[in-house]
């Protein structure tokens, strides 16, 4: 069972084994049992109770009974499609991952664009984040980017995960509101958590209103690594671009579709790859040297931070083409499983510690949405390369293992990893050198919560400027706690006075008493002249 060269087809190859087509077939029972008839249950005599020997009837009932799964815990609406990878040039330089080396290989892919706060009945087109998740189904098993449509995270710390999501999503006595933001929890969570800052600026943004799937950027967020043949590590940010450039929708239009057309941006994906308007992304990698890890007056691991573009230039290295929508919905768009710990060699983490906690906690909610241990042989899930190991039974095994052998080292049936060092070898995590006391702080720039809040503000055009303020008014206009409409006009003043003193004026807020701005007067955004920590509220 040796590993196949990659090419464009390889995973609808695999899927094709799984598809089944009913149309025109005679109706059978799970069992394959043909069924004389579909509409009328057994029952003891023309107006008697239905009998409990109706096989038929009971199996029916019984599957469509079963037929929801737990929906995600967050990004539970969303939309996938397949499509390939190729990269530009080879990557070989800085990682020896085989799906960034040659520019000749279609890798499959799909992707799953998604809302983040809403059920997956919600609206498309709400404020909110968007999620934008690949399935590189590579050579040498599966690489999944889980990313977003804004390039920074609310938080810091994987700890604080649960308590930002409880604070975003509907509160758990009434499940009101379903509207993302608009709710004091939001801003009572945003304005006791002030590393939250950069991030609402994109989240009040226009970037939170995407026109369409196909006209959003996607980032990977984290720092990871690459690692060349040679054992050489460098620090990687991931992006995508789409080639239709970035769009927003206005917030009026929004509201409108929100209400008319739920699916709009379901619809256009599906539409535009129906018509042979096949979206495309490029696929840049913003780089740093190992040595030059403390070069920054950030820290690159950070994920409440950019790298600035002026100081670490994206480099464009492929593009990603999507060209084929589902065959259905449930069994590819929501039965597939990202996971940002599904690597392959050339690829590893680092130490942003938002990242490891990431690492657990994917598995661990698809166990329970998946139904068990064996969700990796759900057919979408399926790596293209093959696999064995020594996991055998749990619910729902589709493969049948056979021999008596499922251990290692054995001596018996000759199976065993092949070293990191061989040809084709195994996966090896980098080997960095890790030396510390057992801590629960970090490094004295994660305190600086407002620097490239302020940096964002100021690259906004007028119109852009205007948009925000709108949000934060319409947002914090919904606060019904006072003291948190106030804590947010004297936390946002930190990012900019003028913005704080425009969002005071619409929310019967006191204005920061402050005239001047001193951040806005930032010439360049270049780091080096960005204001130093501050001190969060
Ligand atoms: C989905 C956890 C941060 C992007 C999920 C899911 C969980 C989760 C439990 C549901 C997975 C499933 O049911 O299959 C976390 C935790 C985080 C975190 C604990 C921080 C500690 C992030 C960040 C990003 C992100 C920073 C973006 C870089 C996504 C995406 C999905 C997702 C795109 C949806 C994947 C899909 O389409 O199936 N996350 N997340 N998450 N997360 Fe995160």
């Amino acid at each position: 069972d040796q590993r196949e060269p990659i090419n464009e087809q390889s995973k609808d190859k695999q899927l094709e084994t799984y598809r089944v087509d009913d149309t025109g077939q005679k109706l059978t029972t799970n069992q394959g049992l043909r069924v004389s008839e579909d509409e009328h249950s057994l029952k003891a005599g023309v107006r008697g109770p239905t009998l409990m020997e109706d096989f038929h009837f009971r199996e029916k009932m019984t599957h469509f009974d079963h037929e929801r799964i737990p929906e995600r815990i967050v990004h539970a609406r969303g939309f996938g499609a397949h499509g390939y990878f190729q990269v530009y040039e080879p990557m070989t330089e800085y990682t020896k991952a085989k799906f960034l080396q040659d520019p000749s290989v279609k890798t499959p892919v799909f992707v799953r664009f998604s809302t983040v706060a809403g059920s997956r009945g919600s609206s498309d087109t709400v404020r909110d984040v968007r999620g934008f998740a690949t399935k590189f189904y590579t050579e040498e098993g599966n690489y999944d980017l889980v990313g977003n449509n804004m390039p920074v995270f609310f938080i810091q710390d994987a700890m604080k995960f649960p308590d930002f999501v409880h604070a975003v999503k509907p509160e758990p006595h009434n499940e009101i509101p379903q509207a993302q933001s608009a709710h004091d929890t939001f801003w009572d969570f945003v304005t006791s958590n002030t590393e939250t800052a950069h991030m609402v600026m994109w989240a009040m943004s226009d970037r939170s209103l995407p026109r369409s799937f196909r006209m959003m950027e996607g980032f990977g967020v984290h720092t990871f690594r690459f690692v060349n043949e040679q054992g050489k590590g460098h620090f990687v940010k991931f992006h995508w671009k789409p080639l239709l450039g970035v769009h927003s929708l206005v917030w009026d239009e929004v509201q409108k579709l929100a209400g008319k057309d739920p699916d709009f941006n379901r619809r256009d994906l599906w539409d535009a790859i129906e018509t042979g308007n096949y979206p495309e992304f490029e696929f840049g990698v913003q780089m740093i040297k190992e040595e030059d890890e403390f070069m920054f007056d950030f820290d690159i691991l950070d994920p409440t931070k950019i790298w600035p573009e002026e100081q670490v230039p994206v480099k464009i290295i492929g593009k990603m083409t999507l060209n084929r929508n589902t065959d259905n919905f449930f069994a590819e768009t929501e039965q597939i499983a990202f996971h940002p710990g599904h690597v392959v060699p050339g690829i590893d983490f680092t130490n942003d510690p938002l990242l490891q906690g990431r690492l657990f906690s994917y598995t661990d909610t698809q166990l329970s949405r998946l139904g068990g241990p064996n969700f990796h042989e759900i057919p979408i899930n399926r790596s293209v390369a093959p696999v064995h190991n020594n996991q055998r039974d749990g619910m729902h095994r589709m493969t049948i293992n056979r021999g008596p052998v499922s251990y290692h080292k054995n001596s018996l049936a000759g199976n065993s990893p092949e070293p990191a060092s061989e040809k084709e070898g195994g996966y090896a995590h980098y080997a960095e050198k890790v030396e510390g006391r057992k801590i629960q702080a970090r490094s004295d720039s994660f305190k600086d919560h407002f620097s490239q809040a302020t940096l964002f503000w100021n690259s906004m055009s007028a119109v852009e400027k205007q948009h925000i303020v709108n949000a934060f008014r319409f947002e914090l206009g919904k606060v019904k706690t006072k003291e948190i409409r106030q804590r947010a006009v004297d936390m946002f003043s930190q990012v900019s006075v003028d913005l704080a003193k425009r969002m005071a004026a619409g929310i019967g807020a006191k204005a920061p008493e402050n005239t001047s701005d001193s951040r806005v007067t930032l010439s360049s955004p270049a780091l080096s002249q960005m204001n130093t920590v501050k001190t969060p509220l």
